[in-house]
């Protein structure tokens, strides 16, 4: 969770349901998940064998490259990958329930109950056609017992929560009479209407300008705090990681590479594909050090190599990474990478003292 200096409104759940926070069972929890569209270029394994935890009030960020697999992730587990070439395997519980195959109406509850989407393009959740105060009534009315009155007035005060000024005259404005960076203040809005106890945000502020991302997240995490909701973000961007999860999954290829709490992650990160991604390994064998970003190209889902699928674009690839490494480590920092230890440790050393060396220069 990010700290934030704001202070925390008064939040429903946790008077609501204080057993809920005290509960020490995960949220969510993903457990090998695979998903794989049947295409005529043959299988795209889109997920991988993924497993994750979502612990109560916990931020988790799922990171990686474009096509790493991270929403079809995500969107598979909440019932909305629906291609007819698709197959879904694995385990996922919430509250300790088994959803993965629930028929759809049952997901349909839970997706307004209890776990809620923002996507990246506010348009997506969002009706041209309706004004904005119309389809956030609805979506509270669809999933509660309130009378349209009670349910504008929400509306009203959910507006004036994610920071739209003059909510009551706004409530009456269209989709296209926001700005982006209001329109995803509006789906954000929308999304809490249901009180969730998850929020699975993807790439919510990839579209806005970095002002307004910034505004996002600091509001994601000011009502996350009052809503005492996990959020799931999805993301290709360390910055956000570093802003907003308390831990971190770093997908490639479909599969997890490294996972562990963000401050690990990012102060002591294990597998190249993190180090690349944090911008701060230069390749071995250049001389000057500087920041790098990832050589070569992301793999295709349709070729994905034996071995370490990281395996090509990688540095220090060595005889053992024709074998897929499994996750391995200690407590809650683990990766995928055959590299012992000390051997990462002493390559995130020199690496360290050459860009030392040469911001010294
Ligand atoms: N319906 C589908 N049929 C075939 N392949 C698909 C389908 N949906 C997704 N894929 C493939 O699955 C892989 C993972 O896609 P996904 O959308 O999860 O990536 P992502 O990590 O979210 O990327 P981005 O950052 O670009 O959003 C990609 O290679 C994508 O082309
Ligand atoms: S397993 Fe080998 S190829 Fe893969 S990331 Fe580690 S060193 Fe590189
Ligand atoms: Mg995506």
């Amino acid at each position: 969770m990010r700290s934030s200096t704001s202070s925390t409104p008064f939040s429903i759940r946790e008077f609501d349901l204080p057993d809920e926070t005290a509960s020490t069972q995960p949220l969510l929890e993903v457990d090998d998940l695979r998903v794989s569209f049947a295409t005529r270029g043959g299988v795209v394994q889109a997920v991988d064998g993924l497993s994750l935890q979502v612990g109560r009030r916990e931020v988790v960020g799922i990171v990686g490259e474009s096509g790493s697999g991270k929403s079809v992730a995500m969107y598979s587990l909440l019932g909305l990958v629906r291609d007819s070439n698709v197959t879904i395997t694995g385990r996922v519980r919430f509250e300790g329930r088994d959803i993965l195959g629930l028929p759809d109406q049952e997901m349909r509850s839970i997706r307004g109950h209890d776990i809620a989407m923002i996507f990246q393009d506010p348009m997506t959740a969002l009706t041209p056609v309706y004004n904005v105060g119309w389809q956030i009534a609805e979506q509270i009315r669809a999933h509660g017992t309130a009378t349209k009155q009670q349910a504008r007035t929400r509306a009203i005060e959910l507006l004036g929560e994610v920071g739209i000024p003059d909510p009551a005259r706004r409530i009456d404005q269209y989709p296209h009479e926001f700005s982006g960076g209001m329109r995803q203040r509006v789906v954000i809005a929308m999304a809490l209407s249901c009180n969730p106890k998850l929020l699975i945000a993807d790439e919510p502020t990839t579209a806005l300008d970095v002002t307004t991302q910034a505004q996002i997240l600091d509001l994601m995490s000011t009502l996350q705090d009052s809503y005492n909701s996990s959020i799931v973000i999805i993301t290709h961007d360390m910055g956000v990681i570093s802003e907003m999860a308390d831990r971190v999954v770093v997908m490639y290829a479909g599969r997890p590479a490294e996972i562990g709490a963000k401050r690990d992650v990012i102060r002591s990160p294990r597998h190249p594909y993190t180090w690349g991604l944090l911008g701060a390994v230069p390749r071995v064998e250049s001389k000057r050090s500087r920041l790098v970003t990832i050589p070569g190209t992301p793999v295709s889902p349709l070729d994905v190599p034996a071995g370490c699928a990281f395996g090509p674009r990688c540095d220090y690839r060595f005889d053992a990474c024709s074998e897929r490494p499994a996750l391995r480590g200690d407590g809650g920092h683990q990766d995928a990478c055959w590299l012992d230890e000390r051997q990462k440790v002493a390559i995130r050393q020199r690496v360290e003292s050459s860009i030392g060396s040469e911001n010294a220069s």
